[in-house]
């Protein structure tokens, strides 16, 4: 369960990361941020570089930055835009792996947040029950 107080720090953390991002090719900044079963929040941007296939999506960057302190449930995330854009294919799959059906608040810059959820961005997943 997410109280409202932990929604809207969630939001207001992707928010103020989101200037952090390094992204001089697109000119798109991510912010991401994940809350933990622990109560925890970690952030992240996207990090873009000059072999533009190298380029680290936001969501990724707070989900790896989650792993790698010891954290593996999601309770719920978030991503701010400029325009409230949805996360990509390939960020929800990562998603997917440490999370069940969790809110995911999608902001832009000045906190208009739409709500959705993660099964309702990636249906029909594939999952461990898939491998042989
Ligand atoms: N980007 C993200 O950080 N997350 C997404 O889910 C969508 C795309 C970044 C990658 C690139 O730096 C910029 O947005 C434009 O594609």
């Amino acid at each position: 369960m997410v109280s409202k107080e932990q929604r809207q720090q969630l939001i207001d953390t992707a928010i103020a990361v989101r200037d952090k991002a390094y992204a001089p090719y697109s000119g798109y900044q991510v912010g991401a941020a994940v809350l933990t079963a622990s109560g925890r929040i970690f952030s992240g941007v996207n990090v873009e570089n000059v072999s533009f296939g190298l380029t680290n999506c936001a969501e990724r960057t707070a989900v790896f930055k989650m792993v790698s302190e010891g954290e593996q449930k999601i309770l719920a995330g978030a991503g701010a835009t400029s325009n409230a854009g949805s996360p990509c294919g390939a960020c929800r799959q990562v998603l997917v792996e440490f999370a069940g059906d969790v809110p995911v608040y999608l902001t832009d810059t000045e906190g208009n947040v739409r709500e959705t959820t993660l099964h309702a961005l990636l249906p029909d997943h594939f999952g461990p029950e898939h491998l042989p």
